[in-house]
């Protein structure tokens, strides 16, 4: 921990006591299923809030008061321009209007599988060209160790002006999990890590407005918090999956085993099995770490035997799914027509990326199926970048004669808003790979397949 200097405690006085009035302005780079919801905490905190995105079409729908997240609906949006304290821009001129400057922006895989900073890059060199002395830069983007000092400080630092003197830059990683109603960005503790008192000191201070902090001595150590976090997540979704399959073998059904084992007080948090990985940060963070290792000479044999795991899954499902046709309809899987039901990585939630349902509807098609889905929530596919041969697909409607019309409905996403007593009456055979048709009555159970 490096000790801060007078003209650093005077930066550090200054902005605490600000901070604490609300008189701050806070920038929030990148207003996507992080950034948005932090704005929102912001304004309610009672700050002033200038949203950020290079993506034009973002700042639009917010300026009408429309929505692009499905759980934060239009209303929340009009909420927030009516406070009268956010602005909304393109425009980086407007970044040294900004007190703080908090990055939320994506932090993929490339195509080898290595760390793709570039966002994070673009972002700072931006926050670079407008940097103006006082302010407080917090990267809030999941990455590797060594990144906010390696990358953000480096490039911030190129000005002229001197982190921990001129400035201040933290990292305080996001722990936002969309669609989870029973926590939101207030109710979730915030790890916040800086190389200087000054400057943990600032960071606490804005965010301890919105929730509780949680002070770590040093960036590095607060950006290997969120790894942790998401490794120990990957690591056990993949246990699941593999007792899943490990017990089927035996007739046993492992969702009944984790629903018992999970009443011991102690010493057990129930994961739960699925067709796959998804999401923004599971089938990605960890390898952050991966590769940061190698370059430390370590390798991470537990990170990438859980990433082995959970890749398979499709394939496993898959296999259920035509070895369970074959017993029930003595039919194959190619000339079949089959339904998937959800889009989503995860339940109640609009977002698709790195869907396993999107490597399921693939393997299908290889097989030569007809294939459709249904998703409450993507009414119709986007155009993405990685998966643009699904792009204006549109949603079936679960009704009797459409569930009739297919030979097999399989659910890889277990929303709330499907009705899954009516979904099994209607199919002729369903494939659950979430447990989601457990409470369905005693005479349907024969058409459900676990897998
Ligand atoms: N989505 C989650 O559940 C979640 C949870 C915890 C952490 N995270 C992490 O938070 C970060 C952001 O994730 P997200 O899900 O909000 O991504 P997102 O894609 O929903 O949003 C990112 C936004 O950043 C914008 N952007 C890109 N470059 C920009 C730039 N130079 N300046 C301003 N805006 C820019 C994009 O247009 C987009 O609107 C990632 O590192 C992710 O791993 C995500």
């Amino acid at each position: 921990m490096l000790t801060t200097s007078k003209s650093a405690e005077t930066m550090s006085r200054t902005y605490v006591a600000r901070a604490q009035k609300r008189d701050l302005c806070i920038g929030i780079m990148g207003l996507g299923y992080v950034g948005l919801p932090l704005s929102e905490a912001f304004l309610s905190a009672g700050f002033r809030v200038l949203g950020f995105d290079i993506d034009s079409a973002k700042i639009d729908a917010l300026t009408s008061g429309k929505t692009y997240i499905a759980h934060i609906p239009d209303q929340r949006i009009a909420a927030m321009m009516a406070t009268g304290r956010l602005e909304v821009t393109s425009d980086e001129g407007r970044l040294a209007a900004a007190d703080a400057l908090l990055m939320c922006v994506p932090t993929p895989l490339n195509i080898h599988r290595e760390p793709d900073i570039s966002y994070v890059r673009h972002t700072t060199e931006m926050i670079a060209r407008h940097l103006r002395p006082g302010q407080l830069v917090v990267l809030e983007s999941t990455t590797y160790p060594g990144t906010s000092d390696e990358v953000v400080q480096v490039i911030l630092e190129t000005t002229g002006l001197k982190a921990g003197v001129d400035f201040a830059i933290a990292y305080s990683p996001e722990r936002e999990d969309p669609g989870n109603i029973d926590f939101s960005t207030s109710s979730i503790p915030k790890v916040v890590g800086a190389n200087t008192d000054a400057e943990r000191e600032m960071a606490i201070a804005v965010y301890e407005a919105i929730t509780k902090v949680v002070p770590v001595s040093d960036m590095k150590t607060a950006e290997a918090v969120k790894l942790t976090e998401n490794i120990f997540r990957l690591i056990n979704i993949a246990l699941s999956n593999e007792l899943k399959t490990v017990f089927q073998g035996m007739g046993i059904d492992v969702w009944e085993v984790i629903d018992a084992a999970k009443t011991k007080p102690f010493g057990f948090m129930p994961f739960y099995p699925g067709p796959g990985l998804g999401g923004h940060c599971i089938p990605i963070d960890p390898f952050y770490l991966t590769w940061k290792a190698r370059a430390h000479g370590e390798t991470t044999r537990f990170i990438e035997l859980a990433g082995d795991v959970v890749t398979r899954m499709p394939k496993i499902v898959i296999e259920a799914l035509a070895e369970a046709m074959s017993a029930h309809l003595q039919k194959s899987v190619a000339g079949s027509r089959v339904l998937v039901a959800g889009l989503a990585y995860k339940k109640n939630v609009d977002d698709m990326r790195e869907s396993p349902s999107l490597h399921l509807i693939h393997m299908l098609r290889e097989r030569r199926a007809h294939v459709d889905y249904h998703d409450p929530h993507i009414p119709l596919v986007p155009t993405t970048r990685d998966h643009p041969e699904f792009s204006g697909m549109k949603s079936v409607a679960l009704t009797e004669a459409n569930l009739k019309s297919y030979d097999c409905v399989l659910i890889s996403t277990d929303h709330d808003a499907v009705d899954y007593e009516f979904l099994v009456r209607h199919a002729p055979l369903v494939i659950d790979t979430r447990n989601a048709a457990k409470n369905i009555s005693a005479d349907l159970r024969h058409k459900i397949v676990k897998a």
